[in-house]
């Protein structure tokens, strides 16, 4: 263990350039309790991260009604700093999964009051070294211990942090995706936009096939009849076609990225054309034979902006922009990674200060 050298409390907490992604957790964790036939949410609690108790029989462990939400937290310029980057877009995503998974939905003020709370509490965890955040996973489980199938009656909410690095192991390398036309992800009338844990047990299977054969992630394409580009694994997808972006618009089936509607705005204000629309996998194969493919990336909070070298789509693989990063990709990372930590202005008001008391 290396040292953390802002820790007041002069603790060996992590080595700030050896952090990766969600493998460490700060002190505590910020707990609230619901009870459908007891008064609702119950007063929230701040206690010591620690091993959850759970009945076998909790309804989360079996038919996976639960919700969670990522989003991150970052040192700033002075000391007393702590900055969300649009909090109230991940509080108003987490409401949305809520109600789709038969969840009750939580006060948007309690949860950022909450959350700010638990994140001074845990001050000293937020890491300083460029690239590094607090990444803040909020989530609810149902917690009824009861086998037959329907909404739980009691749930807990959580949130747990986490002092990470890069997501991905290649920082802001390029990354190679796979297009899986034999799996899919979400379905219309499914579960595709909201942030639940089934979407991503889904995906595990071709994320794993991508993974042995040396893809990072998976594209995957819509499930009626795989023509259409839809989303990577943990990120909303971008295309630069001559001098155009493009991105797959919101249908239902993905999720309704922060980060992506961030992209999108930036790049409406720098002039850029910009398009939300349907893209078929078709086009941006013979976009990349034709020379007209100028970029693809990624946007997450894990990784912000991930640029895309290569992608593999009916076995044959395809070079974007001679393997390397384009010009938007590393001109937006640099925008929303200095807007993030006050190193660039923020007009839109995206940054939120929670480290002084209200
Ligand atoms: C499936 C999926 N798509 C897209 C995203 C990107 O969303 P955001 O920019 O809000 O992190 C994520 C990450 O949360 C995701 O898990």
């Amino acid at each position: 263990m290396g040292t953390l050298p802002r820790n007041k409390t002069g603790v060996q907490q992590y080595d700030e350039a050896k952090l990766g992604f969600g493998d460490i957790f700060t002190e505590h964790m910020l707990t609230i309790k619901y009870s459908a036939t007891d008064g609702g949410w119950e007063t929230p609690q701040i206690v010591k991260t620690e091993n959850l108790s759970l009945h076998p029989g909790a309804m989360i462990l079996h038919y996976g009604q639960q919700v969670f939400e990522g989003l991150k937290a970052f040192a700033g310029p002075e000391d007393e700093d702590i900055l969300l980057f649009r909090p109230d877009m991940n509080i108003a995503r987490f409401n949305k999964s809520c109600e789709r998974m038969c969840i009750p939905t939580m006060d948007p003020k309690i949860f950022m009051a909450r959350m700010a709370e638990l994140l001074r509490k845990d001050r000293d965890w937020i890491p300083r070294a460029a690239g590094t955040s607090l990444y803040i996973r909020p989530t609810v489980i149902a917690i009824d211990s009861h086998l037959g199938v329907r909404p739980s009656k009691t749930y807990l909410f959580y949130i747990i942090m986490s002092p990470v690095g890069a997501y991905y192991p290649e920082g802001f390398e390029p990354v190679k995706i796979m297009v899986t036309d034999k799996y899919v992800r979400a379905v219309i009338g499914g579960v595709g936009e909201a942030k639940t844990a089934a979407n991503y047990a889904a995906s595990l299977y071709a994320a794993e096939a991508a993974h042995r054969e040396g893809f990072t992630q998976v594209l995957w394409l819509n499930a009626v009849d795989k023509s259409s580009i839809e989303e990577v694994g943990t990120m909303n997808i971008f295309f630069r076609i001559n001098d155009e972006i493009i991105t797959p618009k919101l249908g239902g089936t993905i999720l309704p990225g922060v980060t992506r509607d961030s992209v999108l705005r930036l790049c409406r204000d720098k002039g850029m054309k910009v398009s939300e629309k349907v893209i078929s996998i078709n086009d941006v194969v013979s976009a990349a034979q034709s020379d007209k493919l100028q970029e693809i990336f990624g946007s997450g909070t894990a990784a912000v902006v991930s640029p895309v070298s290569h992608f593999r789509y009916k076995e044959q693989d395809y070079m974007v922009a001679d393997g390397k990063t384009g010009a938007v990709a590393r001109d937006l990372f640099d925008e929303i990674t200095g807007i993030q930590v006050s190193k660039k202005p923020d007009p839109y008001g995206w940054v939120c200060n929670v480290g002084l008391h209200p």
